[in-house]
């Protein structure tokens, strides 16, 4: 982050506006809106400046600004786009102590000036730093159709409780979930919905009844995030990672999922990599139930699916035990985002009319599927945790009679900027596996619909070639 994000109190404050161009009477008008006493300069000012003439906060002067101007000054916007007029403003602004911004001129900058997004008493402000401002303006239209404009009423009709609800709930998270609760819940919904004697009833309620015992009961959530692109994450998902007060996750929680977490909630690494356990699986259990039973709301963030080979069910089963109240929100399982973004379906009417998912190994290893029965023309199976057991999983199946030339994939990494695709047959896939030196997850996929990848024509190989040439210009693959 390249600049200090800061709300500043102008209210009642001099701001000094000169130009009398678009972006002038943008600032004039968002300086009014936040109180300020507003001072603009030009000989001759646009219509769209003009327009504000007459508002009691607003004294325009038909002339250029001098330096007397800027005394008592907070801030002074530049908007003129005459090069010696801001060379000037910011000169004076700064011999007054006041805070410059000249439209379009980084070096006469104290700070920018952020896309808006205002729903009174709330504001959005987003900023990309000076680098991008089109995509803060292009998020800022989405926040805008995203956000009814009753959110900003709502944060007004709410504010009315804040006292009640800091004298009857004592401690900052029952106070922070309370009024979550209150947001996201009837409340909320009653309001938004346009019924405010019926919102006004159920706070009074939850306050009467001492909402706060409730608050206090921990919670676990097990949440799915999908096979790494934070794209594929699910609103719900996305939710929950915003409330959580504490969040347990593993190695398949890929780059930039986190970030998405609360920035408050603690953050716990439970992964395990093969023959590489950072905590047991029943560690993993007992430190679950011991902050729910500390009246925490504990996010289990799995990779995928928490209940396709996530041992969700596992983790589960000894929560639900303990009386602690469980939620699971599902994700897409890896063979759905990989399958996806390598361009191969895992059914198609000329390929494959089912699908299997498969684990290559159980606690105790290496399972001896019966690849025959699996591994047909008519379908399609989806090997999970196998890229270490590639080429004895291929030996297996032509030992038990299928076809050397079954088409076979291994998708590693899939779905993420890192993606690799290794294409080949039972015969020589070990070998090509080997030579790739994946670095996993991978999945991997057997059967006819793997030729589909040459037709469909999905944009995919561009950014795998990408990634392989990153390698060999730096392993030399
Ligand atoms: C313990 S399982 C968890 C599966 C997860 N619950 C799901 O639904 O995708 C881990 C295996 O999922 C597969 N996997 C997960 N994410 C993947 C990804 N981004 N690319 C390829 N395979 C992935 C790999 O086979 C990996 O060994």
């Amino acid at each position: 982050m390249d600049y200090l994000p800061i709300f500043l109190d102008v209210a009642g404050k001099k701001i000094v506006v000169d130009g009398g161009t678009t972006v002038a009477a943008r600032r004039i008008e968002r300086a009014l809106s936040a109180g300020a006493k507003v001072h603009s300069f030009d000989p001759e000012p646009g219509e769209e400046v003009r327009a504000f003439f007459g508002h009691e906060r607003l004294t325009h002067h038909d002339r250029l600004p001098k330096e007397t101007d800027f005394e008592d000054c907070h801030v002074a916007y530049g908007a003129s786009e005459v090069a010696q007029r801001d060379d000037a403003l910011y000169r004076w602004a700064k011999a007054h102590g006041a805070l410059a911004n000249v439209a379009d001129e980084k070096e006469y900058c104290d700070f920018i000036t952020p896309s808006v997004v205002e729903r009174d008493p709330l504001t959005i402000a987003i900023s990309t730093g000076g680098a991008a401002p089109v995509v803060a303006r292009i998020l800022r239209a989405r926040v805008e159709a995203m956000l009814p404009a009753a959110y900003g009423r709502l944060a007004d009709f709410l504010s009315g409780y804040r006292d009640r609800i800091a004298e009857k709930i004592k401690g900052g998270t029952a106070r922070r979930r309370f009024w979550e609760n209150m947001i996201e819940g009837p409340v909320g919904d009653a309001f938004l919905a346009g019924d405010e004697a019926l919102a006004d009833e159920l706070i009074r309620n939850d306050l009467a009844q001492g909402g706060a015992e409730k608050l206090h009961r921990g919670e676990v959530w097990l949440v799915g995030a999908g096979p790494g692109d934070p794209d594929l994450l699910t609103f719900k998902a996305l939710r929950m990672m915003q409330h959580a007060d504490v969040v347990l996750y593993d190695r398949l929680i890929g780059p930039g999922m986190l970030d998405l977490v609360r920035r408050d909630a603690e953050r716990i690494n439970v992964g395990k990599q093969a023959g590489n356990h950072v905590m047991t699986q029943e560690e993993t259990t007992a430190l679950i139930i011991k902050l729910a039973s500390e009246g925490k709301r504990v996010l289990r963030l799995k990779g995928g699916d928490p209940f396709i080979f996530g041992r969700g069910g596992e983790e589960l089963e000894d929560v639900a035990a303990h009386g602690i109240p469980v939620i699971v929100v599902p994700g897409i399982t890896a063979a759905a985002g990989c399958g996806a973004s390598a361009g191969i379906p895992l059914t198609h009417r000329a390929h494959a009319q089912a699908v299997t998912f498969v684990t290559a190994h159980g606690k105790d290893g290496l399972l001896p599927h019966d690849w025959k029965r699996l591994a047909r023309h008519d379908q399609t199976v989806v090997v999970y945790m196998g890229l270490r057991f590639v080429g004895e999983i291929a030996a297996a199946a032509m030992a038990q009679g299928v076809e050397p030339s079954m088409p076979i994939a291994v998708i590693d990494n899939g779905t993420r900027t890192t993606q690799r695709v290794v294409v080949g047959t039972l015969e020589d896939i070990g070998e090509k596996v080997a030579k790739a030196r994946l670095k996993g997850p991978a999945l991997i996929v057997i059967g006819s619909v793997v030729t589909m990848r040459d037709t469909l024509g999905i944009d995919v190989t561009a950014r795998e070639e990408a990634h392989t040439m990153e390698l060999v210009a730096r392993d030399g693959l």
